[in-house]
């Protein structure tokens, strides 16, 4: 989710003027309604997108593909704070670079170096910042609920960027772009999400997203890495890779995220890599033409063989890094660029 924590109207929520409206005055943004209009939360999660809510951002996508050093100057004068307590590369630097193309001030926050480090707690670093008066935090944090709590403290927009074993949604934005530009639609696509389903903030706010879009999702992986109930969430639930990845269109591949893990959930990595990692062989179960994603990071030979990873004409992994960007640029552009008035939140 991603909150939109504006103090002005009603709950803090601009009117949402309905699709057809919006669509004529965003042309570049996700955008999502209230989850119903007696819903008087500030926060919207992945799983209240509703499909005609969604638009996809295609000029920043040109602006990322063919990179014409275009700065532009819609944030201007605002201020984005990049706040992340758990290792990123990809994640981070993207938000940064979306900020900084849209001519926003855009501030790293190292955490490693913060009074975080002498003990301060977050909703103190919180409403530190807070009194420093940023238009917009993006937050990673380790644990899963703690984007909520801090923008329930701050006046500014909070973006989630992974919380916990929570959600992921700015991921599983880009990763429908990337489907959506390979084929046209996500309606009707057979996915299949494969490996640490359990530890995965990716996994649960793509299952929400996809499903949303019109797409069908299986989870695959081993009995140890399903969280029990899965199947309440509308999955198909496979525990091994030939059953799991029978004719699908998509298989999106995890990391183990083994930071997350007391104790061991397989035998070996070894074994793992036998039953569950992706390689040409199990491959030929999906559908010929099927593509194959990775949020990255990869780790090759554990969850992806490299010969399945680098193959050019299936995997779209780089590609979802492009899309990351422009994604990114689009929420941003929706909460704290000049045209947020018109909008109501941003998935
Ligand atoms: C994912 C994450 O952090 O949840 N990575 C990412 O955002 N690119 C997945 C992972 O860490 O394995």
């Amino acid at each position: 989710y991603i909150h939109h924590a504006r103090k002005e109207a009603n709950d803090g929520w601009p009117e949402f003027r309905g699709s057809s409206a919006i669509e004529d005055q965003v042309d570049c943004a996700y955008v999502v309604r209230k989850s119903d209009a007696s819903d008087t939360k500030k926060t919207v999660e992945i799983k209240c997108i509703k499909p005609g809510d969604m638009m996809m951002p295609e000029p920043f996508v040109a602006e990322v593909e063919f990179d014409d050093g275009k700065k532009t100057a819609s944030l201007r004068g605002r201020t984005l704070i990049n706040m992340f307590f758990e290792a990123s590369t990809r994640t981070q630097a993207s938000f940064e670079l979306a900020g900084k193309r849209l001519g926003a001030d855009v501030m790293n926050m190292s955490v490693s170096s913060s009074s975080i480090r002498k003990g301060e707690t977050l909703i103190d670093t919180a409403v530190t910042l807070n009194a420093m008066h940023p238009d917009l935090i993006v937050m990673r944090h380790h644990s899963s609920g703690s984007v909520e709590l801090l923008s329930q403290k701050v006046d500014c927009s909070v973006i989630n960027a992974g919380d916990g074993q929570h959600e992921h949604p700015t991921q599983a934005l880009l990763d429908a772009l990337t489907i959506r530009r390979r084929r046209g639609s996500l309606q009707g696509l057979l996915v299949a999400i494969c490996g640490d389903i359990m530890h995965s903030r990716v996994a649960r706010s793509n299952i929400h997203l996809l499903q949303i879009m019109g797409a069908r999702v299986r989870v695959v992986g081993p009995p140890t890495l399903m969280p029990t109930d899965i199947d309440k969430l509308g999955v198909e639930v496979h525990y091994n890779m030939r059953n799991g990845l029978k004719d699908v269109d998509i298989v999106m591949m995890l990391r183990l995220q083994t930071e997350r893990m007391q104790g061991s959930f397989v035998p070996s990595i070894s074994e793992y890599f036998r039953f569950f990692g992706l390689d040409a062989e199990k491959l030929k179960f999906a559908k010929p033409n099927a593509l194959i994603m990775h949020p990255g990071p990869m780790n090759r030979g554990v969850e992806i063989d490299s010969e399945v990873a680098d193959d050019l004409d299936r995997s779209v992994i780089h590609e979802q890094v492009e899309m990351g960007v422009a994604v990114r640029m689009a929420c941003l552009e929706a909460l704290i660029g000049g045209r947020r008035n018109a909008i109501g939140a941003v998935a």
